[in-house]
């Protein structure tokens, strides 16, 4: 079986973006692949970032993971980023090898140096090297991303490139596999749906929650009656009842919202009662987990452990082929 990896930063809360972008696929992925899945901890404090609540939002973070889906330890692995050191010590291997240009081009770190201007790390910069690490570690053919990720996946297979020509071809150039909902927009209708434009919604809220947040969200009758039947992604709205709703629904809320017959606000109706009822055994079951904390904590002991066997076989001969043994 390929070798399949990827990572999620314990922000506090899965939106949909990250649903519909990622988990989903990772689901999906699971058995076809030997799925590899990360909460990136070392990745998230390249921000400020509140230290008293960190467990928490890594915990939470695994408790709606499996809540969506992810069967750990039984069909994949799922482990926390900073209880397999490797990764580290890889990194910084990978940083030997890394252009300084390519880490400087990345839109993510001009983005993220926008917006924390006074904090702008070392590790914001060379972020990409420990995602490289992160995949090649685990020799990780296969990485399924949002669209945002892609350039960062492109650079990992530059490093490995890279590292394999000047010291062994020890690592399979990693491919990214992004899925139909690849970009997610927000509430506001314009930009991706991400947790630092608060223009998100949580995989975990309540359906008052999720009524409250749709009912002002961003919609665009007018360019959906200008654009020809079965046009997608037209109307933000419109664009999630693709993922949310029945394809009787879909035509229903096309047709109304092109005859005028059916208000902005009805169509938000449906769509709001069709998310709360796609998410509520989600959100029950990480209840669930939550409530035991213990045994959240063994599975992620368990993902750790088989994460870090082979991490350590990757390891002797990353230090064999660099002359480090
Ligand atoms: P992050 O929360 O930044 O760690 O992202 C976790 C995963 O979700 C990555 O694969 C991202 O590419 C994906 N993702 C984040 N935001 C969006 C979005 N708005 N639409 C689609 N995918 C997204
Ligand atoms: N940087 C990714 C994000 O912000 C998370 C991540 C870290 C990742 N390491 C990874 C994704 C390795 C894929 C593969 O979304």
């Amino acid at each position: 079986m390929k070798r399949l990896f990827s990572g999620i930063q314990p922000t506090g809360a899965v939106h949909v973006g990250n649903y519909l972008g990622a988990i989903l696929n990772w689901r999906e992925l699971q058995s076809e692949y030997d799925a590899v899945f990360c909460i990136v901890d070392l990745h998230a404090i390249t921000i400020n970032y509140d230290v008293a609540t960190l467990q928490d939002r890594i915990e939470r973070m695994a408790a709606t993971l499996l809540a969506c889906g992810l069967d750990a330890p039984d069909r994949c692995t799922l482990f926390v980023q900073s209880h397999v050191p490797a990764h580290t010590e890889l990194a910084w291997y990978l940083n030997t090898v890394t252009p300084l240009a390519e880490l400087q081009r990345m839109t993510q770190f001009k983005s993220k140096s926008q917006q924390h201007e006074k904090n702008i790390n070392a590790g914001l910069l060379t972020y990409p090297c420990l995602q490289a690490a992160d995949i090649l570690l685990y020799k990780g053919e296969v990485v399924p991303v949002g669209e945002d990720q892609v350039q960062h996946i492109e650079l990992s297979r530059i490093i490995a490139r890279k590292w394999n020509n000047r010291f062994s071809p020890l690592f399979p150039e990693p491919a990214e596999r992004v899925s139909y909902g690849k970009r997610i927009k927000g509430l506001d209708g314009q930009a991706k749906m991400s947790k630092s434009l608060d223009n998100y919604l949580d995989v975990l809220e309540e359906p008052a929650g999720i009524w409250e947040k749709l009912r002002p969200a961003f919609t665009d009758p007018a360019r959906l009656r200008r654009s020809d039947p079965g046009t997608p992604e037209i109307c933000n709205i419109h664009a999630l009842h693709t993922y949310f709703s029945s394809p009787e629904e879909i035509g229903r809320v096309e047709e109304g919202c092109r005859s005028a017959g059916l208000g902005c606000f009805d169509c938000k109706r449906i769509l709001a009662d069709n998310m709360a009822a796609h998410f509520a055994p989600v959100r029950a079951r990480s209840a669930e987990l939550l409530a035991d904390r213990s045994a959240l904590r063994e599975i992620l002991r368990k993902g750790a452990q088989r994460a870090q066997e082979m991490a350590a076989a990757t390891m002797v001969e990353v230090r064999k082929a660099m002359g480090l043994a």
